[in-house]
């Protein structure tokens, strides 16, 4: 049985262009004069101003099982991935157990096989414990199940181990995936040691935690030539490294997060919908990271999405969890504000950061519209405005810095696989 989506604006083929497209289980086809096509046609929807665009792909999210599930499941997880248009997420695997063997690894698959409703790649960790100092996990036994491997939530801390991790992974053909923080230069509070934190007079996060390791990494990614990738990029110097060692060829991508590239710690309060680890650092850093995006240093926006529950984020920013939500918020903070108030990027070029760019380093099918493609899209209405409100969350997490914060672009529906994993009332 297969779906009409009639009369909208469709990213087909790299362009805007008005057309018909037929979903159906497996595939997407453009429905032209042309079309043959035996298959009934179950329901046709009229998406007359609505925007087809690719499925999103977010290679860093946390959804809580196993281990967490007082959290967020990956049922919810799921649901929130779809709600913002997402069609692939890549888990990662600060779990209990974390996927460091063949067998806490099945755990996850199985509930995800069960409980998904969109696609799902989890990480394999780098290190046994997941704690970016132990011995190296089954790498080689996980290598065909996992999307890469990383400690995110730890870096990892000797030269040597992650020396040993690269050349594991390259021999599996496998990205390291590195959430970057040196844990001898953290300074003491969980904010970026900036601007605001001379002026409540404490020491915060050094961006030198984040960028010494970058430094480190680019060159045994150099020396190994292991695939590298780092994790939401929050510093200015961090972007310097990645630029000059990509110039020199450096098989190195980076991702950012929204909330970086739309705040700087000016705009911090003292509640735990604020912290998040990297910090959001300061104006200088959102400004080269917005170069970053605009020059192709910086390859992809992912989310970070890391839902707590409602205790562990009423603390204030000193001692709430490191974590906020992003999925469902994502698309339009950054339609509205990079594409449509500053122009700084065209919605191609966030369709590139979102979907596609994702999918080419990670080795993800679809993100793409065409005759033929994967049976995955997102609708969306890219006029109508709305107030970002945590409670229409469908995750269990609601820590969000952008409460209240009015955005165009409102999902109309996103099919994953050929069936609707999300469906606004009434659209059907
Ligand atoms: O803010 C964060 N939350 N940063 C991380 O690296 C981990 C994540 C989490 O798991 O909550």
């Amino acid at each position: 049985m297969a779906l009409l989506l009639k009369n909208a604006t469709v990213y087909l083929n790299k362009l805007f262009q008005r057309a018909d497209i037929l979903v159906t289980a497996d595939k997407l086809f453009v429905f032209d004069k042309s079309a043959n096509y035996n298959e009934p046609i179950e329901s046709v929807i009229d998406l007359e101003n609505k925007f087809i665009l690719p499925g999103f792909a977010d290679v860093h999210v946390h959804f809580r099982e196993p281990g967490f599930s007082y959290k967020g499941t990956i049922r919810t997880g799921s649901l929130a991935a779809a709600k913002g248009g997402y069609t692939h997420v890549c888990t990662m695997p600060n779990l209990n157990p974390p996927p460091s063997t063949m067998e806490n690894l099945q755990k996850q698959l199985d509930i995800i096989e069960r409980d998904s409703c969109i696609n799902i790649t989890p990480y394999g960790t780098i290190t046994m414990k997941q704690d970016g100092q132990s011995t190296l996990s089954d790498m080689e036994k996980l290598a065909p199940y996992v999307c890469a491997f990383s400690d995110d939530g730890r870096g990892v801390q000797t030269k040597a181990l992650m020396e040993d991790a690269m050349k594991t992974a390259k021999s599996l053909g496998k990205l390291i995936v590195a959430h970057c923080e040196d844990e001898t230069l953290l300074g003491g509070s969980a904010i970026h040691d900036g601007k605001l934190a001379k002026l409540m007079g404490i020491r915060g996060i050094s961006s030198e935690s984040e960028w010494r390791q970058v430094e480190r990494d680019v060159e045994l990614a150099a020396k190994t030539g292991c695939g590298y990738h780092v994790c939401h990029v929050s510093t200015k110097e961090t972007v310097e490294i990645i630029r000059q060692a990509k110039k020199s060829g450096v098989d190195v991508t980076c991702e950012t997060a929204p909330h970086y590239l739309l705040m700087c710690d000016m705009d911090l309060e003292d509640l735990g919908r604020f912290k998040m680890n990297p910090p959001i650092r300061d104006s200088s850093d959102k400004e080269a990271l917005r170069e970053g995006i605009c020059d192709g240093t910086v390859d992809m926006i992912a989310t970070d999405h890391a839902p707590h529950s409602e205790a562990e984020k009423s603390k204030g920013l000193l001692k709430s969890a490191f974590g906020i939500v992003g999925l469902e918020t994502a698309f339009p903070l950054l339609y509205t504000n990079l594409v449509k108030n500053d122009k700084i990027i065209t919605l191609e070029k966030l369709i590139q950061l979102m979907a596609e760019n994702p999918r080419k380093r990670f080795g993800i099918p679809g993100g793409e519209i065409r005759q033929g493609a994967p049976s995955q899209l997102s609708v969306w209405d890219l006029n109508a405005v709305c107030t970002i409100d945590s409670n229409d969350f469908a995750d269990l997490g609601k820590a969000t810095p952008f409460e209240g914060w009015t955005v165009s672009g409102k999902l109309r529906m996103t099919v994953s696989n050929g069936k609707t994993a999300y469906v606004e009332k009434g659209l059907i």
